[in-house]
């Protein structure tokens, strides 16, 4: 049910015919993943070892730009991701490049903490967001689920009051979508919300909600 498209800043990403939108932005994958997930989560987040929940495995992109922020700052981190539509074998590889990263992302066991490196452990669960628990609390989400305009069920007060509650004080959720609706939605589910510039191509803003 997917297809591979190469994106402007020279990536490539994938369109989901399920949901008929690309996974990341047509302007670069890249660029989009760094600067709302990377840059604006991540690495906002001061401290030591961190604790990440991604909404979304998809390609597995956000993943490894992670995972290689991780290695160049030698943070502790754990990378919790949630997918209930996993992309397929031959979709992966098309997205994979020489050095076979992303595909050793995609091969390791769901449902398993995996140490990849000494800096990064990857916990990959196969789970529908509208359906699932959390163990632990999180400084990071990244909300990488597909816009309100496809998914609205993912963008609602329950699912927002339930990131909440799986976050620890000062957490940062961050996401490419800058809707008013949702910012208003986000806060109503206790969030402190920021407008920040967007990628530097393409979506002009992007939303992050702290935990206050
Ligand atoms: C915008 S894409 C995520 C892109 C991804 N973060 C990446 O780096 O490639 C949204 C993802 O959410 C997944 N998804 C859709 N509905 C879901 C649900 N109810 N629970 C968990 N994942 C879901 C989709 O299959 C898709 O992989």
């Amino acid at each position: 049910m997917t297809n591979v498209a190469l994106t402007a800043d020279g990536s490539k990403t994938v369109y989901s015919r399920r949901f008929e939108e690309h996974y990341h932005s047509k302007f670069g994958a890249v660029n989009e993943s760094k600067h709302v997930f990377v840059e604006a989560g991540y690495m906002a987040v001061s401290g030591g070892a961190v604790s990440v929940l991604e909404i979304g495995f998809g390609t597995g992109l956000n993943a490894l730009l992670t995972l290689q922020q991780a290695e160049k700052m030698r943070r502790c981190t754990y990378y919790e991701t949630l997918e209930l539509y996993p992309i397929d074998n031959a979709t992966v590889s098309e997205l994979s490049s020489d050095d076979g990263a992303l595909q050793s992302l995609h091969v390791v066991e769901w449902e398993q903490a995996i140490e990849i490196t000494p800096y990064f452990v990857l916990h990959k669960r196969k789970s529908d967001l509208l359906h699932c628990t959390f163990d632990r609390k999180f400084d990071v989400v990244y909300f990488d689920a597909f816009s309100p305009a496809v998914q609205p069920e993912m963008w609602t007060f329950d699912v927002f009051a339930s990131m909440y509650a799986a976050m620890n004080i000062g957490a940062v959720l961050t996401t490419y979508c800058a809707k008013g609706d949702v910012r208003r939605t986000m806060q109503s589910a206790g969030f402190s919300v920021e407008r920040l510039k967007g990628p530097p191509a393409g979506k002009r803003e992007m939303l992050r909600a702290i935990k206050m």
